[in-house]
């Protein structure tokens, strides 16, 4: 089975222990690719460190909702410079969170809205973190949408009629591991109706941890789980919706089959 991660962070101090050993086995375990998302400027140079020692291992360049508050006046230049690295395929995870409020609301829709416009700028697309958020976030899209905004609703938590909203925007889906709890009515839903064609599929590891390792470190072999919950949804082989997912995966992200 093919499996592309669409938004991981591998760079977190819980795989500090094994991380080496763990970047040579996902090969092994049918991992093709990662897309490795950072939090801030600092984090970005980080992340695109560890890809340019992982040929399978791709990077976001962005701020994210919780750290805009810290976030200094230069920081869009820096991104900007970040991004023209050969790893760096997106600007994120940038997006809006309500859940946690963090950083003040109109502080996060400031950063949002300048990485939105610099994504346009470089041609780039997004990878969006949006929770008890989505009607700001939609209201956002669609105000900044030229026909040059393209990207990714990261582990995506909302119904099948938001799901419409961001499909009719242009934008993919990507599904968490949340997708196999029994109690996901509304993520299963989502998973049965997303358009083949626009659905990502992703661990956001070391966190959401699919079924039967709920509670546990997450790590991008165990995307598997989350491919095999949708392709038992669909009625569909697992197989497919690995290659299918891996496909859609470098087509948003531009990455060629090595
Ligand atoms: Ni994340």
């Amino acid at each position: 089975m093919r499996i592309f991660d669409s938004h991981a962070h591998l760079d977190s101090k819980r795989f500090d222990e094994d991380r080496e050993q763990l970047l040579i086995d996902l090969p092994t375990l049918g991992v093709t690719g990662v897309m490795n998302a950072s939090v801030n400027v600092e984090n970005a140079k980080q992340v695109l460190a560890l890809c340019e020692k992982t040929a399978y291992l791709y990077a976001a360049v962005g701020i994210y909702p919780h750290e805009t508050h810290l976030a200094k006046a230069g920081d869009i230049k820096e991104l900007e410079k970040l991004a023209s690295h050969s790893k760096a395929v997106a600007i994120g995870e940038i997006g809006l969170d309500y859940y946690w409020d963090e950083s003040p609301k109109e502080v996060q829709q400031k950063w949002f809205v300048d990485q939105l416009r610099l994504a346009k700028r470089l041609g780039m697309p997004v990878n969006i973190h949006c929770r008890d958020a989505h009607g700001d976030m939609v209201t956002t899209l669609k105000a900044e949408q030229d026909g040059r905004l393209t990207g990714v609703l990261h582990s995506f938590s909302g119904s099948v009629e938001v799901m419409q909203e961001y499909l009719k925007l242009g934008f993919y889906i990507s599904l968490p591991g949340t997708v196999t709890f029994k109690n996901a009515k509304k993520l299963k839903e989502v998973a049965v109706k997303v358009p083949l064609d626009r659905l990502l599929v992703e661990t956001d590891a070391p966190y959401q941890t699919p079924e039967p390792f709920r509670g546990k470190r997450n790590d991008p072999s165990k995307v598997r789980f989350i491919i095999q919950e949708i392709a038992r949804l669909r009625g569909m082989d697992p197989v497919e919706i690995g290659r299918i997912t891996d496909e859609n995966a470098r087509r948003i992200y531009g990455i060629e089959e090595e």
